[in-house]
């Protein structure tokens, strides 16, 4: 990838990953949360499966000698507590690469809340509770830059040259956006939702990043910032890479549900958050949904409630669902539920304490922000300070 096309495609590209979109929104608290499907054939998926593969191979290769070399910035909208599919499918890989030398950024994306809701809820209390689960997992934020959109003015402003870059028709019909405008309740498309893929893109551009670990629903915002890349270099900056095009890294984590084997949903009480007790935990599982048969077996298809929860235990203990499922064998739907909650609770036992002492400690998250908006602030205003002066702005 060069980066210095010098042919705009953007009437050619835009059908690409968008059209072969999942159905799933990514929305609220539900945000963030594996949404891959790995028995799905859609080509486009596919091809950005194995793009991923072949990423993941040379981030082995290269992270350890030259970090820059795959700068990986990722996100959370805050809009509450993170549960054990964020964890899965995305905390725990944020930190693996954080750990194989990855240069990292972690947004928490505040201006992205308002995109499809009247209010901001709880804004402070639900920043605080993802930098708590950020540590408690193992981000190092000596390593890694974590920081909220409005604390970085700069990040901001590259929106306005982007906007010049992409059209309105373009914008109608990303297929996340859609989605999330048919699930805000009859809500009018407001400008901020209509655009919010291309602040997305600034997220992604004014750090450089090369990879962006996401779900299968911010495809299409990926195909965005690419194009938004391309077309800043070929138009404002005579064909030279100021940004480079950045790829998706999928997770290779299965679509996960609820307890009660429907998508994981706050408002639907069927999620195991980080910071539950054990003893919560314990409850959830117990009144999770199951099925009558006392042989335990692994049959997405069939028995996709049980399967559920065998993916869930075996993702904990690194196991497959199958052998899980050979474990408990004739020990019934009750014997599974112990199995999953020891799982899930003795796993997430450190996370849980170590997440309990930092916030008894709220003046050390505070550093945190600071320290990490500071460092994002200061890469924001090169990045705009280039911007500007290829536009030929540098008064
Ligand atoms: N839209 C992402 C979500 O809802 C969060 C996010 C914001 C993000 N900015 C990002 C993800 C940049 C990846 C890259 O989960």
């Amino acid at each position: 990838m060069t980066g210095t096309t010098t042919t705009d495609h953007a009437v050619h590209e835009a059908g690409s990953a968008q059209a072969e979109h999942a159905a799933h929104a990514d929305h609220g608290a539900d945000h963030g949360a594996p949404h891959v499907v790995n028995t799905d054939a859609s080509a486009t998926y596919a091809a950005a499966r194995d793009r991923s593969a072949i990423l993941d191979a040379l981030i082995d290769e290269h992270a350890g000698t030259d970090p820059t070399r795959f700068r990986m910035l990722t996100g959370d909208r805050p809009t509450g507590p993170l549960h054990i599919g964020h964890y899965l499918a995305s905390l725990r890989n944020r930190v693996r690469l954080q750990d194989k030398g990855v240069e990292t950024f972690v947004v928490i994306a505040d201006y992205q809340v308002i995109t499809d809701r009247d209010s901001v809820g709880e804004m402070g209390a639900n920043v605080q509770g993802l930098v708590l689960d950020y540590l408690a997992a193992g981000i190092d934020p000596t390593r890694t830059t974590v920081f909220t959109h409005s604390a970085v003015p700069a990040l901001n402003q590259l929106m306005l040259p982007f906007l010049s870059l992409v059209t309105d028709a373009e914008l109608r019909r990303n297929p996340t956006v859609k989605d999330e405008l048919a699930l805000s309740g009859g809500r009018p498309l407001s400008g901020l939702l209509l655009t919010y893929p291309v602040h997305q893109a600034a997220d992604i551009l004014f750090c450089h990043s090369r990879i962006v670990p996401v779900g299968r629903d911010q495809l299409p915002h990926l195909e965005q910032t690419r194009a938004i890349a391309r077309r800043f270099n070929t138009r404002y900056a005579a064909g030279h890479s100021v940004f480079p095009e950045p790829e998706a890294l999928l997770s290779d984590v299965p679509l996960l549900l609820g307890t009660d084997g429907t998508k994981m949903s706050k408002s639907k009480g069927n999620v195991i958050n980080l910071r539950d007790t054990a003893d919560e935990t314990g409850a959830r599982i117990r009144a999770a949904r199951t099925d009558s048969e006392r042989r335990i077996t692994f049959d997405p298809e069939a028995r996709p409630a049980v399967a559920n929860l065998l993916t869930i235990a075996g993702l904990f203990l690194e196991e497959s669902p199958e052998s899980v499922a050979d474990r408990v064998g004739d020990g019934g739907a009750r014997a599974l539920k112990e199995v999953v909650t020891e799982a899930v609770n003795e796993s997430l036992a450190g996370h849980r304490a170590r997440r309990a002492d930092l916030a008894r400690d709220p003046a050390h998250v505070a550093a945190v922000l600071r320290e990490g908006n500071a460092r994002a602030n200061e890469v924001a205003e090169r990045t705009l300070a280039t911007v500007r002066a290829v536009m030929g702005m540098g008064y």
